[in-house]
């Protein structure tokens, strides 16, 4: 192996994590350009490994970093987050750096110590608190529901180094390893941010606002997933800000299943009535997009329209499967509207109602609901209906 394996991202700082081109399916959100899990090595006097990766591809991460130095000499393992995808390789490292100190939040160990039942040497750590590795000084902070609670990043000080875990990640398998090389990255980010980050907005905006308060510099961002922000930190910073305070634009997303089409003929005209007004809009028909795919178009859309056939008196499965999902991630600042089809007696379009009303969405009524086939009259209500919905999204 040569040393085109490991990347230096300042002099003394080593990614030495894995990539997993073949995943598709990360809990549930769908990966289909794969991911990375990234540890880092950081290299003063004293040596530490800011997080593992998952345990299947420990060997790969001990082959990187055998390249640096011998794993046995690593003097602290910083685990940031306690999820098994950072975790899981805890035990190959440690039993191999015997003397190595695990350095943790008071929650991760907790967690730690419950998921592998071990008897580690754990320090744990609080924001503010620092660690001298020697020419190297790891500061951390701890970033609770960003995203769990025991979440926490770790900077380098002389370095101008944030690792922030999964935070500013992207789920993105790539031989390159930092932001100017991946064309694709923003809209990675962003689809990553509304699946995993948008329920907890309020505290990513307050998190950003208390490290521009404790005037922490920041050169380069190492996420624990994806690539490395070093062409212009402030960039993904800045979406970040965007996202978690919720700001939308002129976009509609219209989101529905279909049974023989009726719902689907209404959802075109709903369409052509937004896009008269001169509205950004897309469709997106759940059986052929991933729920998880679809939050990105979400998160910066200003309304949600939302269309299903009536099936045994309530929603079709994948549109309930869709609100649940979107419910749990608590997008902000929606308009939402319901529509659809029914045979002998209806019921999709109210339960459609509850669930954004539950979510928090202004709703705009009356629902539009028609039997059977739509006629050419109700044809038209639904694109008056896109007009109007155009028009509440331009006010
Ligand atoms: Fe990448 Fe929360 O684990």
């Amino acid at each position: 192996m040569g040393e085109k394996n490991i990347t230096e991202l300042k002099k003394g700082i080593y990614w030495v994590g894995v990539i997993d081109w073949n995943i598709r399916d990360f809990h549930g959100y769908v990966t289909s350009k794969g991911t990375t899990y990234n540890s880092y090595l950081v290299v003063g006097e004293k040596i530490a490994l800011i997080d593992t990766v998952k345990h299947t591809f420990a060997d790969e991460m001990m082959r990187r970093i055998e390249e640096i130095i011998d794993p046995a000499k690593i003097d602290y393992v910083v685990a940031n987050h306690v999820e098994m995808d950072h975790s899981s390789s805890l035990s190959k490292i440690l039993d191999i750096a015997k003397e190595a100190k695990l350095v943790t939040t008071e929650r991760a160990k907790e967690g730690l110590l419950r998921y592998y039942n071990s008897d580690w040497d754990i320090t744990t750590v609080k924001s503010g608190d620092n660690l001298d590795l020697g020419g190297k000084t790891l500061s951390f902070l701890e970033a609770p529901m960003l995203h769990w609670p025991d979440s926490m990043f770790t900077y380098v000080v002389e370095d101008k180094v944030l690792l922030p875990n999964d935070g500013f990640g992207q789920h993105i398998a790539t031989s390159k390893r930092f932001d100017d090389e991946v064309p694709d990255v923003m809209e990675e980010a962003t689809t990553y941010y509304a699946n995993i980050l948008m329920p907890f907005s309020s505290l990513v905006v307050s998190k950003i606002e208390e490290v521009v308060k404790l005037g922490i510099e920041i050169d380069m961002i190492g996420p624990s997933h994806g690539i490395i922000w070093r062409s212009d930190p402030g960039k993904i910073i800045d979406a970040y800000m965007k996202w978690g305070r919720g700001e939308v634009k002129e976009k509609v997303v219209i989101v529905y299943d279909t049974m023989w089409k009726s719902t689907e003929k209404m959802a075109i005209a709903i369409l052509e009535g937004i896009s008269s007004e001169g509205v950004e809009v897309k469709l997106l028909k759940l059986r052929d997009n991933h729920r998880s795919d679809i939050m990105k178009e979400v998160i910066d859309a200003k309304a949600v329209i939302v269309g299903s056939p009536t099936l045994n008196n309530g929603m079709f499965p994948t549109v309930s499967d869709f609100l649940t999902y979107m419910k749990g991630l608590r997008p902000k600042n929606k308009i939402g509207a319901a529509f659809g089809s029914y045979g002998w007696s209806g019921g999709a379009v109210q339960a459609i109602e509850s669930e954004l009303e539950a979510s928090k969405f202004e709703l705009i009524k009356p629902e539009l609901t028609f039997k059977y086939l739509p006629t050419s009259e109700e044809m038209k209500k639904c694109y008056e209906f896109g007009v109007e919905i155009a028009r509440k999204v331009k006010n």
